[in-house]
């Protein structure tokens, strides 16, 4: 029997997850599913509690659903801990892009400044909550998806004894991309994906015998939407530098090939519809109105409005993997070990990998080109110094992380930023 533990419960995803339990029955005999949260999202896991336990009485499954604040009864003797956690809720988010576009710079969730903001809220409530896996469920595996989740796993790795591996729905958005536009079952294309959470690029496309690498690109950099999930704007790309380069870049990157375009569209809707995390909230609002309906027992389609859909598929299938031993492909973060030449064996990076009982083996990657691995080492390096900031409330390497990222200003705007960034989270970054 599986015992699984939800660290975030209150999330609007949750339902998903379920979902993708309830579908997967029979390779995944859950007994228990114990729902953690604290005060600021009780509600929203209250709701959610309500509506996990009507979801499986309606399949006809006899899981025992319990909510709790108490981390040791929730963490005792568990297999699979999925974390989707956000500190400070939907208002730290705002704040961040609002600051963020204050001193000019784009204001996004996991990239630029708030992409560091959002690590030194992330990285010191994960290590946390490690401490108390390694206590009370010391075999347990953490699947992570508490964003930026590829430096929340590389601090997992690095510095507690967990067994972890990091997600992120990006890669599966873009396996699904590519076998639309080949017109292909999704499972018959194979895919490989290599670089950094955020940060990847599609490195093999091949169907049938043939690498089709040339033709899944060219659909892609003509703004085939197959590929986008529902938070990035779909922008042009500068077709002219990434045509023939035998690589797909993943959706973010738009940020780092079209920076001032994707600036400017981000303050366009803020000034408009709001920033993506004002958006959320009100979608969010509509969807426990509709999770509230004692009479809904199924995951409603208005969930499909987030960008992370499908990111439930992802976790369910690796819990699925690693407790079957499968063996098959997944696209996820864990340690490099020298599978990217030129980026530290210690470090996380995600790749497709082979998902056994021991945890992913990754795949060989070919070398990168030499910009490409250079924008890797460069987003690596702020990533280190980012991790090192969050564990040990450096205020040097925060700058020093921060200058090196190409979305964030320099100088005494970076120094205002930050200052003012630490003191409007201060109660959430426990280590400055
Ligand atoms: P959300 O704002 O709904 O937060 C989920 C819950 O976390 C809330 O109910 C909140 O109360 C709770 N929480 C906050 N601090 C906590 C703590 N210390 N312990 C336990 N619970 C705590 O967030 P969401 O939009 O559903 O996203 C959840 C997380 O998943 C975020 O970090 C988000 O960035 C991430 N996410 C990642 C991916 C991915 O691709 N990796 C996809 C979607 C979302
Ligand atoms: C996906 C990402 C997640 C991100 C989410 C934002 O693109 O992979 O890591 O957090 O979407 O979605 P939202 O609906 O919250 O803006
Ligand atoms: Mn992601
Ligand atoms: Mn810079």
């Amino acid at each position: 029997d599986l015992k699984i533990a939800i660290i975030g419960a209150g999330s609007s995803y949750t339902p998903e997850l379920i979902d993708g339990l309830i579908a997967r029955s029979s390779q995944l005999p859950i007994t228990e599913v114990r729902l953690v949260d604290i005060d600021e999202g009780w509600h929203k896991a209250e709701i959610i509690l309500s509506l996990t336990r009507r979801m499986f009485e309606h399949a006809g499954l006899p899981v025992k659903v319990i909510l709790t604040q108490d981390r040791k009864e929730a963490l005792t003797d568990v297999d699979f801990v999925c974390s989707q956690f956000r500190v400070g809720c939907l208002d730290a988010r705002i704040r961040d892009e609002r600051i963020s576009l204050k001193y000019g710079m784009l204001g996004q969730e996991t990239n630029g400044l708030g992409g560091f903001a959002k690590a030194q809220r992330s990285i010191p409530a994960t290590l946390d909550i490690c401490r108390d896996i390694e206590k009370y469920s010391p075999n347990a595996w953490l699947l992570n998806f508490t964003n930026p989740s590829g430096m929340v796993t590389e601090a997992v790795l690095r510095h507690t004894k967990v067994k972890t591996v990091g997600l992120c729905n990006v890669p599966v958005l873009m396996q699904k991309g590519m076998a639309q536009v080949l017109n292909a079952e999704e499972q018959d294309v194979f895919v490989q994906v290599a670089g950094l959470n955020h940060f990847i690029f599609a490195r093999q496309v091949n169907y049938q015998g043939e690498d089709k690498m040339d033709y899944a690109l060219e659909e892609f950099l003509n703004d085939n939407q197959a590929f986008n999930p529902k938070n990035i704007p779909s922008l042009k790309w500068p077709r002219k530098l990434l045509a023939n380069r035998h690589q797909i870049p993943c959706p973010y990157l738009r940020y780092y090939f079209s920076s001032d375009d994707t600036y400017q569209k981000s303050v366009h809707e803020a000034e408009t519809e709001g920033t993506r995390g004002e958006v959320v909230k009100a979608l969010e609002e509509k969807l426990f109105e509709i999770y509230s309906n004692p009479d809904l027992y199924v995951k409603p389609k208005e969930l499909e409005g987030r960008g992370g859909q499908y990111y439930s598929d992802a976790a369910c299938d690796l819990m699925s993997a690693i407790y079957n031993d499968k063996r098959t492909l997944m696209h996820v973060n864990t340690r490099n070990n020298g599978t990217i030449a030129g980026l530290p064996d210690d470090c996380a990076v995600e790749v497709t990998s082979v998902i056994t009982k021991s945890g992913p083996m990754p795949l060989n990657v070919a070398p990168f080109d030499p910009d490409t691995l250079a924008m890797l080492q460069l987003m690596k390096t702020f990533e280190r110094f980012t991790i090192d900031a969050a564990v040990n409330g450096d205020y040097q390497s925060a700058l020093r992380a921060l200058t090196l990222n190409p979305l964030v200003k320099n100088g005494k705007v970076l120094e205002a930023a930050l200052d003012e960034t630490i003191r409007e989270n201060i109660q959430y970054m426990p280590q400055f």
